[in-house]
């Protein structure tokens, strides 16, 4: 049977409208995931829910233990992964309030644990991630889009960087030089994690805001929240119909 675990992240610390019908404390060798996994039912499916900065949006990005999180969703039985997450948008496409399900990452993030071998490496523990994400769920992902008649763009390059602060106008010409399409803080390792432990796992991205230099306007965090609780409601209504999309 599968079971989809939802990680939430800015504009996603609660999930309105999912009745919680236990909370699941899980101890995990690398320490303590952001919160208790909320374990609720979407479309009369069981998800499991993880706020990934915490149930009060205390963890920057570069503090949250990536690896708790996915070894604790692993641990309860989750099978696939739909990450929610804020970015920014760099190429045209990619306005505010767009949403898309990327299908690449270059990873800009330093420090964090990337791994779940580091302690006991093997020689065939070097994962594949030629495709970072799962191409399956992506499609579920797109589908539940298309049903709803919400579009979601198919396709972007995510560049994970390191936060918590938003970038240069030149670190943005950076990375729209070297092919990124949005920008955000989390999806590394987040990602390579997931495939490590062989859950599934796709992403879908809300364009809060362009990113740093892309217009001449100054970002404010007011502006970014204010686009991502427009964008929730639709993020919602993709992830009902995933639920109908994904079988036992
Ligand atoms: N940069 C990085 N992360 C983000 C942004 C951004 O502009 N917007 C939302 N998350």
């Amino acid at each position: 049977m599968r079971l989809l675990g939802i990680i939430g992240g800015s504009g996603l610390t609660q999930y309105p409208g999912l009745e919680i019908t236990e909370q699941k404390h899980v101890e995990t060798p690398y320490g303590d995931p952001s919160s208790a996994i909320k374990m609720g039912t979407l479309n009369g499916k069981q998800v499991a829910f993880l706020p990934r900065h915490g149930d009060r949006h205390n963890i920057p990005p570069h503090r949250i233990n990536y690896r708790a999180n996915i070894h604790a969703l692993k641990t309860i039985g989750v099978t696939d992964i739909l990450a929610v997450a804020a970015v920014g948008g760099i190429t045209d496409k990619f306005a505010p309030g767009v949403l898309a399900v990327p299908d690449q990452i270059i990873d800009y993030t330093h420090g964090r644990e990337q791994s779940f071998f580091s302690e006991q490496f093997r020689a065939d523990n070097h994962i594949d991630f030629t495709w970072p994400y799962d191409r399956e769920l992506r499609e579920i992902l797109l589908k539940a889009a298309a049903d709803a008649g919400l579009t979601a763009l198919d396709g972007a390059t995510y560049a994970a960087v390191q936060g918590p602060r938003l970038e240069t106008a030149a670190e943005i010409r950076r990375l729209e030089r070297d092919g990124c399409d949005l920008v955000g803080m989390t999806g590394m390792p987040e990602a390579c994690l997931a495939r490590e432990a062989e859950l599934s796992y796709a992403t879908l991205a809300v364009v809060a805001n362009w990113a740093a230099g892309i217009t001449n306007n100054v970002l404010t965090m007011d502006e970014i929240q204010q686009t991502l609780a427009g964008g929730i409601d639709d993020v919602k209504t993709i992830i009902a119909n995933v639920m109908k999309q994904l079988s036992g």
